[in-house]
């Protein structure tokens, strides 16, 4: 148990961090946090007056609307924490955000498979931040987040703790992970690269096919796939307004998305199935119904029926797919829930 300290849930993303702070009563209702994950440092020789208020650090969206003066450092990536005085910069950005007295503790997300090492660097990290962390993977946590504990035990209600196939597209890295009722293990997992930050790399490449002379930007890429994302039977075309050599100009890109976004969800698919092939027999009928999509990717239109129909396909039978809606705060959710459970003993000091 925790005693009176303030409990907190912490989603560390690539692209997207949550800090959920536990509520009155233990759950996530307290104050939560989100913020892209980045870090802007003022570029040598910034005039004064060009940043606001003369600051030489910005975080998250004030990182990136001012990003033409400041070196963007991207703490996180491919999932794990690669730059650790920015990402503890990152950190105390985010505690300031919410309302903490008194010693805090908080149960921060690592993605499936990570190893002691990558556990260890996400401590030294949070070090200074936190008084005490516990290191859980993400996946588990998203389950722990997704259950409507209102629901448990009631007909035709699969608990996703219990009995669940998570699929997590996020930007860095996307995590197939198994969950029946233990702490996945690692046969029940699977981390792929193949994620949104590589599904913006796969649209560049597949749009300058079609149109050679024109140059998308890593920015407005990932905001043309953010707002035209789909799997399957094209829902509209989609026509975009680009600049080319100054001069606006409006390109299809519905074939480049389709493939783009396809590619991408094939291979998860493959992930799936063999990760369903190697499951136990005796749960894998219950767990086929309970299939949930979250991260950002899981915004792709018409992704759960098109990962249903191709599962089918693979001959699985009858399968349900629930892509999460509010998933941004999903695994910090699961965090926060699991932060009171933390037995004395296993909360570990963040490492200096
Ligand atoms: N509608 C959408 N269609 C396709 N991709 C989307 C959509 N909305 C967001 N994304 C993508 O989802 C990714 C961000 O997802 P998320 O916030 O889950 O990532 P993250 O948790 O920060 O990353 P990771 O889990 O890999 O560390 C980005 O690549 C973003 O462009
Ligand atoms: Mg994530």
């Amino acid at each position: 148990m925790s005693g009176k300290a303030t409990l907190g849930g912490l989603d560390l993303g690539t692209n997207t961090s949550v800090l959920q702070m536990n509520g009155p009563k233990d759950g996530a209702n307290g104050p939560c946090v989100i913020h892209r994950t980045v870090v802007g440092y003022a570029k040598d020789g910034i005039l004064p007056g060009v940043l606001p208020d003369g600051r030489a650090t910005f975080y998250g969206e004030e990182a990136i609307a001012n990003r033409l003066y400041l070196d963007l450092a991207w703490p996180v990536v491919d999932g794990f924490v690669k730059e650790i005085d920015a990402t503890r910069d990152f950190l105390k950005f985010l505690r300031s955000g919410v309302p903490t007295d008194g010693e805090f503790r908080c149960v921060i997300g690592c993605p499936a498979k990570s190893s002691l090492d990558e556990q260890t660097v996400i401590r030294r990290a949070a070090a200074g931040v936190f008084d005490k962390v516990f290191v859980a993977p993400e996946p588990f946590l998203s389950a722990l987040g997704a259950r409507d504990e209102a629901r448990v035990g009631k007909p035709g209600y699969i608990d996703p703790v219990k009995n669940s196939l998570f699929i997590d597209i996020g930007a860095g890295t996307s995590d197939l992970c198994i969950i029946q009722g233990y702490y996945p293990r690692k046969e029940d997992q699977i981390r792929l690269t193949d994620a949104g930050n590589r599904l913006d790399e796969v649209l560049i490449d597949a749009a300058r096919r079609t149109y050679p002379d024109v140059r998308l930007s890593p920015h407005s890429v990932t905001s043309i796939k953010e707002a035209n994302s789909f799997v399957g039977t094209p829902p509209g075309p989609v026509k975009v307004d680009v600049m080319v050599m100054g001069k606006a100009r409006t390109v299809d890109l519905s074939d480049a998305m389709r493939q783009a976004c396809e590619t991408l969800i094939n291979r998860i698919i493959d992930a799936a199935a063999s990760l369903i092939e190697q499951s136990n027999p005796e749960g894998v009928e219950e767990m086929l119904q309970n299939i949930i999509v979250t991260g950002g990717g899981s915004q792709i239109r018409q992704l759960g029926p098109y990962i249903a129909a191709r599962l089918g396909q693979k001959g699985f039978g009858s399968v349900k797919v629930h892509c999460v809606q509010d998933y941004k705060a999903l695994v910090a959710a699961g965090a926060v829930k699991m932060a009171p459970r933390v037995k004395e003993e296993n909360w570990q000091i963040p490492l200096t």
